[in-house]
């Protein structure tokens, strides 16, 4: 009798030990998961800083994280257009990029956005937010609604490709459209539809480029377009930079 008793608390002693170490572990991954959210926030407020003093603005910008691009990636885009003057912006997905992208031109006394929307509200609201920055001469946000394309067999729901100037020279492509949700691999189309507009020397930047299916993405148009030569960049989400002859 006693000698099970004893097994018996022996058993809950050692189940005791197992819970208090998982307890332990775990304890020890919520501190690691905090210390790197804490510098990756704080990575993204160095950005928001560095966005804010190269790009001089006068008013606020909109909304930096979760459907937005993050600052990362709007200071990546900012550097680049500041450095490489393009003339022609064209950008899938219409927000924060927008202005930052209008204001880059501003500063650089030339060139132009063109930013294809597919959702009339959020054009809307864009097309407002550059007037409140009075960037309205150096972006246009352009209603391009998702309609079914066949690519590969397949029908894929892609910007009404008449919304963009058929003889538009692509100097720097921005891709962060159309949201994940409308089908698997959303952003696929923007190779086969807009890669052959693209200048020579052309940058393409990638945002949410760490997903499953923007790496696949990514992969597909390696294969289809060898003379675009990928890198990636340090972002929080990702982002691929393809160089048209690079
Ligand atoms: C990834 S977001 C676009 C982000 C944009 N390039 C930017 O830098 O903010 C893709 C789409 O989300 C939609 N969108 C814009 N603002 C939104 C909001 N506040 N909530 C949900 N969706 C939004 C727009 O239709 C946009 O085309």
């Amino acid at each position: 009798m006693s000698l099970m008793l004893d097994a018996l608390i022996l058993l809950l002693v050692l189940y005791s030990l197992f819970k208090l170490r998982r307890a332990h572990l775990l304890l020890y991954d919520m501190r690691d998961q905090s210390r790197q959210d804490n510098v990756q926030m704080f990575r993204q407020l160095e950005a928001l800083q560095g966005l804010y003093a190269e790009l001089d603005l006068g008013a606020s910008l909109p909304a930096t994280r979760d459907w937005a691009a993050s600052p990362d990636f709007l200071l990546a885009l900012t550097r680049h257009a500041r450095a490489k003057q393009p003339s022609l912006v064209v950008e899938c997905s219409s927000g924060a990029s927008t202005l930052v992208l209008a204001r880059c031109m501003q500063l650089n006394g030339a060139g132009k956005v063109l930013s294809l929307e597919h959702d009339p509200h959020y054009a809307a609201q864009t097309r407002a937010q550059l007037r409140q920055h009075g960037l309205q001469d150096w972006a246009q946000v352009l209603d391009a609604p998702l309609k079914p394309l066949m690519l590969t067999g397949e029908s894929w729901p892609w910007y009404d490709s008449s919304a963009l100037p058929p003889d538009a020279s692509i100097d720097m492509l921005v891709i962060d459209g159309p949201p994940q949700a409308t089908r698997e691999m959303a952003r696929y189309p923007a190779g086969p539809m807009l890669f052959e507009r693209l200048a020579p020397c052309a940058y393409v930047f990638v945002d949410d480029a760490n997903r499953i299916d923007e790496l696949e993405i990514l992969r597909r148009w390696k294969q289809a377009y060898p003379a675009l030569h990928q890198s990636t960049l340090a972002c929080e989400k990702g982002c691929a930079v393809l160089i048209n002859g690079g």
